[in-house]
Order: C-alpha cells, then structure tokens, then sequence
C-alpha cells in the first residue's frame, strides 16, 4: 500500500505514521526527518537546508525530489510506504508520479488530515522530539512519563528550532499557498480520503486504519 500523508504543520503525520509503520509493516518517509538528520550531520545538503528550514520556507523542489527518488528506490519501499511531508508542491506531485509510472507503481490513498490552525500552533509550540527516536510528545496534550525523557527508548527531549511561534505562522502561510493546492490535485485523480485531525490520537488512528479497510 502506497500511502500520502497530507496536512499541516502539526496536523499529526508523524505521530499517525510510527502508529501506521507498525499495523502496516511499511516504512515512513518523513522529508523533513530526512532534511534535520543532514542538517545534524552538517553535509552541504543540511547546510542549504537549514536557512530554509529556520525560515518556515520550503527547501528547492530539486532537492527533496532528488532525495525520494533515491529512497522509493530502496528494497523496503517494495511492500509499500507512507510519505510523510512529502510531495508539499505541484511540481514534486507531478515528479513523484512520473517516477513512481517508472517503476511499474502509484499513489493508493491519500489521507488528508484537517485541523484547524490555531490548535496547530498550540500543538507545534508544545511540541517535544526525542533526539535518540523521534518520538513526538506534547507538553499538555501527551506529556512523556517523566519530564524530559522519551518513554519509548529514555533518549532526551528537545524542541525543534522551528517550533516557535513566528516560524509557526509562517510554515502555516507556506503550507496554505503550496501545499494545499494538492487536495485538489490529488481529488482530480480521486485518491482523497479526508481525515477529520481532531480527537484524541488512538481515535484518529482507527479513523486512519477504518478508511484504509
Ligand atoms: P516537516 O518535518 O515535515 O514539518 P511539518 O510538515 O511542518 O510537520 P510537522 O512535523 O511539524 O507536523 P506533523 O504533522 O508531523 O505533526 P506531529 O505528528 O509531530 O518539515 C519541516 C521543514 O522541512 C519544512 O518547513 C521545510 O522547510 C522542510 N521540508 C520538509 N519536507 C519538504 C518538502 N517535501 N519540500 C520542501 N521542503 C520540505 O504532531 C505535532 C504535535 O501535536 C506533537 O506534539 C504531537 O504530540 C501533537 N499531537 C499529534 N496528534 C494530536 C492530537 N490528535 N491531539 C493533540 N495533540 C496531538
Ligand atoms: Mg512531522
């Protein structure tokens, strides 16, 4: 199963997708995952990324298109995948479909997962991530055990350099004028399955997991 997440910043992608990876036995392919562990690293990839990044601004369509054709190409994206973040524009769209033609494959469903945005940027201002797993956590919403540590492996907790408010407002203007659009052309091609956001987490999950029945 060849599987979109689509949704803004905060909409809940990733903590919906490490649920999906285990029911589904797929992997998730998070671009902006991707893009932190090279700006981690320091590569030159990470260098040109991070200004865009700290901006609340996309990094160039050439890039990220670039990193999941080399992906999509590994043996475990052969049962299926989830992507998460990725395509965000029409041209990476329009690219992923042409490679995906190329190997004899398409999109199967694309969940589009709606809240509304001023609970988005409570969700992303309280926002922790383990630096060992990535485990996402929320200071109110789902608090980790103990303060500071991630329940699933003991790594420790931090906030994302693009979890403040002004980069907020502007991932949430950026997603709106181009991300946005692919609901519609993702409807076109009728693989559209709306996902109402809101609700607790396990509640989403089995709207996720009825729809995909
Ligand atoms: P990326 O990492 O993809 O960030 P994003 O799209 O802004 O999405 P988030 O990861 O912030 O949100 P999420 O939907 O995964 O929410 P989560 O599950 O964590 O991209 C970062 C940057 O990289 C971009 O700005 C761009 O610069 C670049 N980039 C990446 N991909 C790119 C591409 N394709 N092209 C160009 N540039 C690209 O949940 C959020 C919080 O809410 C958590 O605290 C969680 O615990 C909580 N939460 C989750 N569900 C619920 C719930 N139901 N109720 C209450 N709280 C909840
Ligand atoms: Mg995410």
């Amino acid at each position: 199963m060849n599987l979109i997440l689509l949704g803004g910043p905060g909409a809940g992608k990733g903590t919906q997708a490490k649920m999906m990876i285990e029911k589904y036995q797929i992997p998730q392919i998070s671009t902006g995952d991707i893009l932190r562990a090279a700006v981690k690293e320091g590569t030159e990839l990470g260098k040109q990324a991070k200004a865009c990044m700290d901006a609340g601004k996309l990094v160039p369509d050439e890039v990220v298109i670039g990193i999941i054709e080399d992906r999509l190409k590994q043996a475990d994206c052969q049962k299926g995948f989830i992507l998460d973040g990725f395509p965000r524009t029409v041209p990476q769209a329009e690219a992923l479909d042409k490679t995906l033609q190329k190997m004899g494959s398409k999109i199967d469903h694309v969940l589009s997962i709606d809240v509304d945005e001023e609970e988005l940027v409570k969700r992303l201002t309280g926002r922790r991530t383990c630096k060992q797993c990535g485990q996402m956590y929320h200071i109110i919403f789902s608090p980790p055990k103990k303060e500071g540590v991630c329940d699933k492996c003991g790594g420790e907790l931090y906030q994302r350099d693009d979890d403040n408010e002004a980069t907020v407002r502007s991932r949430l203007a950026t997603y709106n004028q181009q991300t946005k659009p692919l609901i519609d052309y993702y409807s076109k091609q009728e693989l559209v399955r709306q996902i109402k956001g809101v609700g607790s987490i396990s509640d989403i999950f089995q709207k996720i997991v009825d729809t995909l029945r």
